[in-house]
């Protein structure tokens, strides 16, 4: 008779933790609907300073790749001019957020023609430095502002 009350109460133990636990899940659940990714969520950078990002592209000399139609930029190596593209026409095409990925991520996006321009080695990546570990999530916004803001270069659309 003790044993089977002692089973018994075993037997309750367990029940009510399996029970419990099943509600813990329901209850994340819920939650997680609650509380996911709202639908047509995007990623948006923290307003940026044009004038601070066009600093920046001089001080981290991005114009050693990157021609800027409309400005003019120190003495870019002859040896790496060219690199990249130039910059002023695809202002108006893209959100700061495109920019600020090429800067901190720049093979998640590789033109489809990148082998042809010299855009990627010979390992079929970007030649495009990461500045993930250089730049500040504040000084990204800021370069990513000044590009777009190039969008009065008189390019926009090609
Ligand atoms: C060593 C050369 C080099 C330097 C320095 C460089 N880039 Fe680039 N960049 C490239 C190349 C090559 C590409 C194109 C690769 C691709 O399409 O993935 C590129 C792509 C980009 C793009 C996307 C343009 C496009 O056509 O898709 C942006 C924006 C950009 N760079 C901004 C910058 C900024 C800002 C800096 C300075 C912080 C910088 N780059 C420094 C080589 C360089």
């Amino acid at each position: 008779m003790r044993q089977l009350t002692l089973l018994l109460v075993t037997l309750t133990v367990l029940f009510t933790s399996c029970a419990k636990d099943k509600k813990g899940a329901e209850e994340k659940h819920a939650e997680m609907e609650q509380h996911g990714t709202p639908p047509g969520w995007t990623f948006t950078l923290p307003k940026g300073d044009a004038a601070e990002g066009r600093n920046l592209f001089i001080k981290m000399e991005c114009y050693k790749c990157h021609e800027v139609k409309g400005e003019k930029f120190p003495q870019a190596a002859a040896s790496e001019k060219g690199v990249g593209s130039e910059l002023s026409q695809m202002a108006a095409m893209h959100p700061p957020e495109f920019f600020a990925e090429s800067i901190i991520n720049p093979n998640a996006v590789i033109d489809p023609d990148a082998k042809e321009r010299g855009y990627v080695g010979p390992d079929g990546k970007s030649k495009m430095p990461d500045y993930s570990d250089l730049l500040t999530v504040k000084q990204v916004a800021d370069l990513a502002a000044y590009l777009v803001s190039l969008k009065g270069a008189g390019h926009a659309g090609h």
